[in-house]
């Protein structure tokens, strides 16, 4: 994702502070466990979520603190999400627990939250609450996820009501959390969090394709992760609903990628699925509607496009 000048300037103070706040520990284990994520890459599309939405208002250091913050719990997430879908590779380096096994990946996580925590404390105002609701929505959709893992017949409304919480939460998270910093109107808040909400949504259901049809070059993961752990998505539930030969076949542990996939592909599951990423991007662009014109608004409109954009064409058309 290419970014603007003034973006990057942004982003390199948050990199700051979250190497800063992950690398300030009583030794160098902890210190490489909790940067190990941060130094590896990412597309910080949290932080740049929030430091974007503070240009509604006016920005300070309580929206950098805020940004940092949002991406340390995002890192948590991934290094206890990994351990729970039992993958290798993350931005295309080998995962925390991997490395270092199960019970530092758990708790350098742990740790990653209380200092996401820290930063938002230091940010103050309503900073802290913001960041405690959305942790909250993540830990409860990761949860529910895990309730449902191995079930083909899962509706497809519950699993938009799981990727609302696991990540579309953070993802309204960030842009309410640069409105709040920045004081900016009600109105703009209200637009900006509904923008952050119907992205989130479009770009799990993309994360979700990737698994299916993404290059590991450019995903730095391991194709057909969700597929093998039985996390049955959103273009598999729509597979079963329409050929209940393959709900049969993954409930009796058929989960290789290379013989779903081609039934995925018969059942047009995949192309229905991303029209529904491009339809909730949709809601997303007619969100920013009412924000006034300015190069940030059309940054937020090119972070839409580059998500679809992810997808090959040829896999969806
Ligand atoms: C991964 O998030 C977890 C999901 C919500 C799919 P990202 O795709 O933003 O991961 P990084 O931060 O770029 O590694
Ligand atoms: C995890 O979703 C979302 C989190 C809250 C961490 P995924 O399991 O799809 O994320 P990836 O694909 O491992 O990044
Ligand atoms: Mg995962
Ligand atoms: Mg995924």
């Amino acid at each position: 994702m290419n970014s603007p000048a003034w973006l990057r300037a942004d982003l390199m103070r948050v990199e700051d502070l979250l190497l800063e706040a992950a690398g300030d520990s009583l030794n160098s284990l902890v210190s490489d466990a909790s940067t190990h994520l941060i130094r590896a890459g990412g597309k910080r599309i949290r932080p740049a979520l929030v430091m974007l939405s503070s240009r509604s208002g006016g920005p300070g250091r309580a929206t950098d603190l805020s940004a940092a913050a949002i991406e340390l719990v995002h890192l948590a997430t991934l290094y206890h999400d990994d351990v729970i879908d039992e993958t290798e590779t993350r931005r295309g380096v080998p995962t925390v627990h991997s490395k270092w096994g199960i019970e530092i990946a758990v708790l350098a996580g742990d740790f990653l939250f209380a200092r996401g925590c820290t930063l938002g404390a230091e940010a103050g105002g309503e900073v802290p609450g913001i960041l405690a609701r959305a942790i909250a929505e993540v830990c409860q959709g990761q949860i529910i996820e895990t309730m449902t893992i191995g079930d083909p017949r899962r509706s497809v409304d519950e699993y938009l009501g799981t990727i609302e919480r696991k990540t579309a939460a953070l993802f309204r998270a960030a842009c309410e959390l640069g409105t709040a910093t920045a004081g900016s109107t009600p109105e703009d808040r209200s637009a900006l969090m509904t923008y952050g909400h119907k992205l989130g949504l479009a770009f799990q259901i993309v994360d979700d394709l990737l698994d299916l049809v993404g290059d590991p070059a450019e995903t730095g993961k391991i194709p057909g992760t969700d597929l093998r752990e039985g996390v049955f998505t959103m273009p598999v539930l729509l597979a079963c609903e329409r050929d209940g030969s393959l709900a049969e076949r993954l409930a009796g542990g058929d989960r290789e990628l290379n013989t779903v996939l081609p039934k995925l592909e018969a059942t047009r599951a995949l192309e229905s699925t991303y029209q529904t990423a491009a339809g909730l991007a949709e809601d997303a662009i007619g969100a920013l509607r009412s924000i006034p014109d300015s190069e940030w608004r059309a940054h937020l409109e090119y972070l839409i496009e580059s998500v679809l954009a992810q997808i090959p064409k040829e896999a969806v058309t």
